[in-house]
């Protein structure tokens, strides 16, 4: 019997985590430390579990916190497009991205039996996973240019061969594992490709505000909701929140009319019920408490905004350290970027130096903090 294979980001943790080694870096999995090397969570999110009193554990519906959803709605939406369009918006809560971006897919293909999904690649490593466990196939594209510029040519070639397809973006100037996304003149001109071809759109959105801020990052699903283009939108609160291991996010479903609306909701429930029963209501209620508050939110708009400009200067520093052979990242936003370096080097960067990427060499500029920037950039450097 072949076992199924283990998951590489939390393989690589595990043997980081048993490294006896002083120095050693954990530049693959995607969560941000302090500059101290440590787990970071936002201070208004400490702040509010300490003054919040979590003493009722009752099931929550099966959709979800409503405050949680209406709010995550607006802010995705901001104001005028959230009254104008949040009646044609399906709302589940969902159990992280992960779970969003499952319950979506296994949707799709309960309701359009064979959903032809078109995605870039490299991508996610759980998107291609989900899509082989649900049997479904994707037609893929090269994401990047060999200038290390989206493939802009490439994908547009790829949406007017094919119609009535889900194509799945990540969302906002963020990609998973390239940092690299279509800019603003892109995103106008894929709207109208996407929509005179009938496909619809799925924004995976897992670093929402980690890329400018959160009006300029929600551009484009503003953008394809007021073309009403039919498109889902999975909002992962792991990254954004600090939340990761309370699994809070949400999956909005826009249709341009009520009855299909209605339709979806139905299924969400339906769907969702079966496969997690009830979303997780610790991390949902904290959001809602943040988002419903003004003043709780601008505090979390400072904390993002200072987590982001983190993240940017260590992928400067990175840069000149490095003597500018990774100049094309400074491009990037978000979290990631490639460094194209072989399987080979990357098992030399564990191996001598305690330093742990993913095999497809994506750095993580969340994870490796100022005082290891030096060491990490003398060792790549030093690679053959
Ligand atoms: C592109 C992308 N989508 C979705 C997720 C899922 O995040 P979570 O399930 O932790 O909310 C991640 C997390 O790394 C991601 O990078």
């Amino acid at each position: 019997m072949k076992k199924a294979p283990q998951d590489e980001i939390f393989k690589l943790k595990g043997e980081f985590e048993q490294d006896k080694r002083t120095f050693k870096v954990n530049g693959g999995i995607g969560i941000y430390l302090d500059d101290n090397g440590k787990p970071y969570v936002h201070p208004v999110i400490k702040k509010l579990i300490k003054k919040l009193r979590f003493d009722n554990f009752n099931y929550l519906p099966i959709s979800g916190d409503a405050a949680f959803l209406d709010e995550s709605t607006k802010l995705l939406l901001g104001k005028p497009l959230y009254i104008k369009k949040n009646k044609f918006i399906a709302k589940q809560g969902v159990i992280g991205g992960t779970n969003g971006i499952y319950i979506f897919l296994s949707l799709a293909k309960k309701l359009y039996h064979n959903p032809k999904i078109i995605i870039g690649l490299p991508t996610w490593e759980n998107h291609t996973k989900i899509f082989s466990y649900l049997n479904i196939k994707a037609k893929t594209y090269n994401h990047l240019t060999d200038k290390n510029e989206f493939n802009y040519e490439g994908l547009v070639k790829l949406l007017r061969k094919e119609s009535k397809s889900i194509i799945i973006f990540h969302g906002g100037p963020t990609h998973n594992p390239t940092g690299i996304n279509p800019n603003n003149k892109e995103w106008a001109k894929l709207c109208k490709i996407i929509k005179f071809n009938g496909h619809e759109v799925l924004f995976d959105f897992a670093y929402m505000g980690l890329g400018e801020n959160i009006e300029k990052d929600c551009y484009p699903v503003r953008l394809f909701i007021e073309n009403n283009i039919p498109i889902s939108v999975v909002i992962s609160y792991s990254k954004n929140m600090t939340l990761y291991q309370h699994r809070t996010a949400t999956l909005l479903i826009f249709k341009t009319k009520l009855s299909e609306k209605e339709y979806i909701d139905s299924y969400l429930k339906y769907n969702f019920r079966l496969v997690n029963s009830n979303p997780a209501a610790f991390g949902e209620l904290l959001v809602s408490e943040i988002l419903k508050s003004k003043k709780y939110k601008k505090e979390w708009l400072e904390n993002l905004d200072y987590m982001k400009k983190n993240i940017n200067k260590r992928r400067e520093s990175f840069i000149k350290e490095t003597n500018n052979k990774f100049k094309y990242l400074s491009k990037c936003k978000g979290f990631y970027g490639l460094l194209n370096l072989n399987k080979k080097q990357i098992e030399l960067l564990k191996k001598k130096y305690g330093i742990y990427l993913l095999t497809n060499s994506r750095i993580n500029f969340g994870g490796v903090v100022p005082k290891e920037i030096h060491n990490i950039a003398g060792a790549i450097l030093k690679l053959k």
